[in-house]
């Protein structure tokens, strides 16, 4: 059974597909990760990484399918997956809110894969009946902090000093909302 979550084509024509990391992407990944610049490590990790081992993909390629949702972003070069982008969110301990982070690969920013990797991961998240999706930016990173704006993120100070923002919005649960899209009809009749 396929797994695609979205597919749909690059500004320069390349298939892309968006569907849920499997452990099996590490290799594909950690190469990946290894081509990114320093700026788009900084921005992610809030740290200048020089190297990603094999331990520290394992530790974000692997997930709890309870608590976390790994989304990747694939290209095919001569039948092979390549990533070139990610989104997660964790479900916090006990509470129905979720931490999410984004990552592009450098060339392919500034086309919309953010933005269909945060839907997603809002639109999971609500699937979930969670709450509140929150996520931490670098003050500096006007990409992020425009796209979740864009997307109803509002800010606010984070407990991480003022070189970072709280970007945090509330869920919506699909059941009310079909509840009341339910009372809507009925009440138009
Ligand atoms: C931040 C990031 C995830 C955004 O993803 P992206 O695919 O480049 O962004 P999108 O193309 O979906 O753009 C979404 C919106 O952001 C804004 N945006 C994108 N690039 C921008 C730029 N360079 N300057 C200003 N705004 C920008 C635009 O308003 C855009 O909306 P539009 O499509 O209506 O024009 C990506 O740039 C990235 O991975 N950066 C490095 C890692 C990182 O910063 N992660 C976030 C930490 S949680």
């Amino acid at each position: 059974m396929s797994d695609t979550i979205d597919r749909w084509q690059a500004f320069d024509g390349t298939w892309l597909e968006m569907r849920q990391m499997r452990p099996s992407d590490g290799p594909q990944v950690k190469a990946s990760l290894n081509k990114l610049s320093a700026s788009a490590r900084r921005s992610r990790f809030f740290a200048a990484i020089a190297e990603f081992s094999d331990e520290a993909v394992h530790q974000l390629v692997a997930v709890d399918p309870r608590k976390e949702y790994l989304l990747v972003v694939m290209r095919r070069e001569n039948d092979i997956e390549i990533p070139i982008g990610g989104g997660r969110f964790v479900q916090q301990d006990d509470c129905p809110n979720c931490a999410f982070s984004l990552l592009v690969g450098d060339d392919w920013q500034g086309q919309g894969i953010g933005r269909r990797l945060l839907k997603s991961l809002v639109r999971e998240a609500s699937r979930r009946s969670l709450r509140t999706m929150y996520g931490h930016v670098l003050a500096d990173n006007r990409p992020m902090l425009v796209l979740a704006r864009s997307l109803r993120f509002a800010f606010d100070d984070s407990d991480q000093g003022a070189e970072v923002v709280k970007v945090a919005r509330e869920l919506f649960d699909p059941a009310s909302q079909r509840r009341r899209g339910l009372f809507q009809r009925l009440w138009r009749r």
